[in-house]
């Protein structure tokens, strides 16, 4: 098999990807209905995989699909996954649907889930956003009440981000009854008198393994630190904010709508958690 052509996973082979096919009667692709994971890959060694397959099985239980596979057998081919592609960082994309079957609301008789995995290179964050951040807006947040499940059902995710994009900003920061929630693709932390808060987990935002992660390293470090709800006030008067994702890692967001976010570089604390942040992942390269 020629080396250069990415090799993804669809339903049980590993096959090149012009050859992964799947049927227009697949319910991902007539009713969004199914599930996703991004997990990074860094020097092929994967980024707190255990937090991501949890998340996996607490979706999978909540749009009731039996997961398919077992936490090794998802880690064996993942594995097998990455080694097969050959870019050196990674992201690897991971859906369940509830697979092929006459189009109906109701949930099919027979479980059948399609499981795609797929992977693409993971740019490291660029020196210009570590000098100069990137430019936020804040957005009404319209999606569901169930923002807790990573759905592939992505539509008013991706409306938002394009609406921040068509404003010249990389993400929408979403308010829901007056309070930051979370990124169109990302966790929100912001930093306010000196102290580093995000919002708490539950149903209104995605449980983030990286928000997780910052929210680890900040306890370690006896940073400052609350899980409470952000305000827009909050937002508008924060020293700092910053975006969290899988694939942007720690965003510094240095404007927000027309306003500088204090000297409009990326702020002291952001400094010193990137920091400890990429020596994680330096620790997690030089792991066996
Ligand atoms: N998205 N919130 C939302 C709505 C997200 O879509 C994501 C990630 C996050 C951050 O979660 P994590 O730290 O586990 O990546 C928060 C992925 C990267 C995506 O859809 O591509």
């Amino acid at each position: 098999m020629n080396t250069h052509e990415p090799i993804v996973y669809l339903n049980g082979e590993f096959v090149a990807l012009n050859n992964a096919h799947v049927s227009v009667l697949d319910r991902g692709f007539i009713f969004g209905d199914g599930v996703y994971e991004v997990i990074p890959a860094y020097g092929k060694h994967l980024f707190r995989l255990q937090h991501h397959l949890e998340r996996l099985n607490n979706n999978l239980k909540a749009i009731q699909i039996k997961n398919p596979l077992s936490s090794n057998d998802w880690q064996l081919l993942i594995e097998q996954l990455i080694i097969k592609n050959n870019f050196n960082n990674q992201s690897v994309y991971l859906q369940i649907t509830r697979g092929v079957a006459p189009r109906d609301h109701n949930f099919p008789h027979q479980e059948n889930p399609t499981v795609f995995m797929m992977t693409s290179a993971l740019e490291k964050q660029s020196v210009d956003i570590a000098n100069n951040g990137v430019h936020a807006v804040s957005l009404p947040d319209n999606r569901w009440q169930n923002c807790h499940i990573k759905s592939i059902s992505l539509l008013p995710n991706v409306l938002l981000r394009q609406q921040a994009l068509d404003k010249g900003a990389v993400e929408a920061i979403l308010i829901r009854d007056g309070m930051a929630t979370e990124g169109a693709a990302s966790n929100l932390f912001i930093v306010l008198d000196d102290c580093l808060i995000t919002p708490p987990k539950g149903p209104l935002l995605l449980p983030g393994v990286t928000r997780d992660l910052v929210v680890e390293l900040a306890i370690k470090k006896n940073t400052c630190l609350k899980e409470q709800t952000i305000t827009e006030d909050d937002l508008n008067n924060a020293q700092e904010i910053w975006l969290t994702s899988s694939t942007k890692e720690i965003l510094p967001v240095t404007k927000l709508n027309d306003k500088s976010v204090s000297s409009g570089k990326p702020g002291s604390h952001w400094h010193e958690m990137m920091a400890d942040y990429q020596h994680y992942i330096q620790t997690l390269e030089q792991s066996s």
